[in-house]
């Protein structure tokens, strides 16, 4: 494999992209256009230069990684590559769309992979060129430094696809785990109804946003506490996840808590955008109640 388009600039797919610049594979980022694309690529240039500063890799390490990503405006240039992730927004129907204008150009051995954090991919593979090399390659936010990628596999993805996707990953450094096609896979499965109870004690008045962070921080060894990190997910996707889980399993233990659906309702979906939880747009996170 030498060619990996990643589609979607924003933080997952720029991550993905900065991760297998760095493993040495040739990258075309896309995104809706040109400028979005080099966005995502500033931001990565940014990182880099971080780590450099840090001593933890050489200015030529840097360059040539930047070097080995080009940035595309549509996803017409995908032509090229032996393997596709698309990592846009998590609504199934621009997904859908993507994957069938990519399944126009892509080759016919191409593997085309999504980094859908809750929709299922059987569901997905049906609007993909061909479901036997469609399969979910789930990444973790921050990509260059998270250590772990979920591999879902479809009904119809063939052996060969996750064989080629799981050494692709292996060989960003990365563990490698197997999820069935179940809804939240399995680290969403797992953290979402912790988040969401976060969300439910904050608007049942347990404790402040700070007391139920610091709590769950310290109390339980987590780098962030829990609104902390729904907000650096986006709490929009947190509850995204959560419909998933709840619809997925008809299980109320999953609905999501008021206070969540309110909070995206306002528009204040996390760190993204500035309010979440925390405001976000001083040199510290400051809650915000
Ligand atoms: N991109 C790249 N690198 C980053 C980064 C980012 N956005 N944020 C931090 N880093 C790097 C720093 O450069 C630093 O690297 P260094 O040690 O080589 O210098 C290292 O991470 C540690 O950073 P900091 O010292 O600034 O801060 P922390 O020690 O607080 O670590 C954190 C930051 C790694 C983000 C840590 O708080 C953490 O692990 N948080 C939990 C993250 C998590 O749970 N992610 C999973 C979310 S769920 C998900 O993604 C699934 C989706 O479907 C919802």
């Amino acid at each position: 494999m030498k060619t990996v388009g990643v589609i979607g600039a924003g933080q997952m797919g720029a991550g993905i992209a900065q991760v297998s610049a760095q493993a040495g594979y040739r990258v075309l980022l896309s995104d809706v256009d040109q400028a979005r694309a080099e966005k995502g690529k500033a931001g990565i240039a940014k990182l880099l230069t971080r780590a450099v500063e840090r001593e933890k890799i050489t200015a030529d390490d840097r360059d040539a990684a930047l070097g080995r990503i080009e940035c595309v405006g549509g996803v017409e240039a995908m032509a090229d590559c032996d393997l596709v992730i698309e990592a846009a927004t998590e609504k199934e129907a621009i997904k859908r769309q993507i994957f069938e204008n990519v399944g126009r150009v892509l080759s016919d051995t191409a593997i085309l992979a999504s980094n859908t954090s809750s929709i299922p991919i059987t569901r997905l593979a049906q609007a993909s060129p061909d479901p036997a090399r469609f399969m979910g390659v789930h990444f973790f936010n921050p990509v260059p430094v998270m250590g772990l990628i979920e591999l879902i596999r479809g009904l119809a993805t063939a052996n060969a696809t996750v064989d080629v996707v799981e050494a692709f990953g292996r060989s960003l450094g990365k563990e490698i785990v197997h999820a069935n096609d179940a809804p939240g896979f399995i680290v969403n499965r797992v953290l979402l109804p912790m988040l969401n109870e976060a969300c439910f004690a904050l608007g049942e008045g347990v404790a402040t946003i700070r007391d139920i962070d610091t709590a769950v921080k310290l109390g339980l060894n987590h780098p962030m506490g829990p609104l902390t990190l729904a907000d650096f997910i986006g709490l929009d996707t947190c509850l995204d996840i959560c419909r998933v889980l709840f619809e997925g399993t008809g299980d109320p233990k999953f609905r999501p808590a008021p206070l969540l659906v309110k909070y995206v309702e306002a528009g204040w979906v996390g760190k993204k955008c500035g309010r979440g939880f925390y405001d976000w747009t001083g040199p510290e996170p400051v809650p915000t109640r």
